[in-house]
């Protein structure tokens, strides 16, 4: 067990929080969705009451190592002023510049500073300015940030999966750490989904790639009574069990790992829910997310679909076969969307699918949703409320459902 904020003495301290503020924003560098800012206020919160001084630490995109004015944290700077109600202190251009060290220097009980995104510096990433991986670059910059604070509190749950200097190197540099309340949380909700999970418990998988998703399900099968696999990775699915899919999205080189994935599951006594029926169309805009003018979309009568014709989403029957599944379910994982639902024509199947979720939810069963889309699934459903848990990490919630170790976890001290 890692230890957590309440294990450690804070009160007073200068206390170095790593965040992920990595949040979209718009041409004109307006945040489009805050959820990653709010997510972080009950610890911000409780530093706030302890009297400590606040560094956050943050990244936003992927500049490089090169300082990108569009990557600016500035307007979340901003925004986090505006949810904590307090000013955001905030250094342009470089994190760890002397102004920025001053400023850091010169912080009091109940200040916050929000440090330049760092991933400006190659280093953050374990890399030199050449792009190679550089270790010793890595530690240096790991070292400088520790040197602005006294303890460290690891926060950033969507950026756990990376060994970064700010994310995992910079513990050792730090006289205490310990994992936030976000990281905790989202801690004990996916853990206790995998390792103590009430039955029957269930896992929905959506997207488009067999291949992002193949150690899920293996590690998936060790644990769940059953599948339910929806968007396009089940036309790879259905293809390895000769079924014809006609033009839908397909990876024929996964076709041998998906049926050897269907015989592992029957082996193991997992059921595994592939879709028995589909909406397909003969044409559709995917850059645009549009369906054409004139494009031809129907229902199929089985799980066969016609030359010509494509899977867009799960068809009527499937939706009430997986329904049985959700319905019945004590505890869901959920990753992934079943079709492609930012077409609204092409979104039931995964609409229903979130609203029986949170049916089942009400019911008292534990609901975890991970993934930048099937976090917009449920918002688009209109029932992210109902939802147990809706992770802040997309990347992170992956890999910790693939049973990987996660770096800025494993760096983290344990509990005494
Ligand atoms: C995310 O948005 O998933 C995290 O902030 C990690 O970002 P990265 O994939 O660029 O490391």
């Amino acid at each position: 067990m890692k230890k957590t904020l309440k294990d450690i003495d804070v009160k007073n301290k200068k206390v170095l929080v790593r965040v992920d503020y990595n949040v979209p924003l718009d041409a004109n560098q307006n945040i489009t969705n805050d959820k990653r800012i709010a997510a972080t206020l009950p610890t911000i919160q409780y530093l706030l009451e302890q009297d400590a001084a606040i560094i956050l630490m943050a990244h936003l995109g992927r500049p490089k190592g090169k300082a990108v004015p569009e990557m600016s944290l500035k307007p979340v700077a901003a925004r986090l002023s505006e949810l904590i109600g307090k000013p955001v202190k905030f250094v342009e251009g470089d994190c760890i510049s002397d102004q920025a060290k001053k400023t850091a220097a010169d912080l009091k009980s109940g200040e916050i500073l929000l440090l330049e995104n760092l991933r400006f510096y190659a280093a953050e990433e374990g890399k030199n300015a050449a792009g190679e991986k550089d270790k010793a670059a890595m530690d240096a910059f790991a070292k400088e940030l520790a040197s602005m604070g006294e303890v460290f509190v690891q926060d950033a749950f969507g950026t756990v999966h990376r060994a970064h200097a700010s994310t995992a190197g910079i513990v050792k540099h730090v006289k205490d750490a310990a994992a936030g309340f976000l990281v905790e949380k989202e801690l004990k909700f996916l853990g206790e989904a995998l390792d103590k999970p009430v039955r029957p418990f269930l896992a929905i998988l959506g997207g488009a790639k067999v291949s992002d998703k193949i150690n899920v399900i293996e590690n998936l099968l060790n644990k769940v009574d059953s599948i339910i696999i929806g968007g396009a990775m089940a036309y790879t699915f259905l293809k390895s069990q000769s079924v014809s899919i006609g033009a839908s999205l397909v990876e024929d080189d996964k076709l041998d790992l998906a049926a050897e994935l269907l015989k592992k599951a029957k082996e193991k006594g997992v059921e595994f829910l592939l879709p028995v029926d589909h909406v397909i169309a003969d044409k559709v805009d995917f850059a645009n997310k549009a369906v054409p003018a004139g494009a031809a979309v129907k229902v199929t009568v089985d799980e066969a679909i016609p030359e010509g014709f494509m899977g867009v989403d799960v068809g009527p029957e499937s939706i009430e076969r997986f329904a049985k599944a959700v319905k019945e379910a004590k505890t869901i994982v959920w990753n992934g969307p079943l079709g492609i639902f930012e077409i609204d024509q092409f979104s039931k199947g995964t609409v229903e699918i979130a609203k029986l979720a949170a049916q089942s939810t009400e019911q008292g069963a534990t609901s975890v949703v991970g993934g930048g889309d099937s976090v917009s699934a449920v918002k688009k459903a209109g029932v992210d409320k109902k939802i147990s848990h809706i992770s802040t990490g997309g990347g992170a919630s992956l890999e910790f459902l693939e049973g990987k170790e996660l770096p800025g976890i494993a760096a983290l001290p344990e509990k005494k």
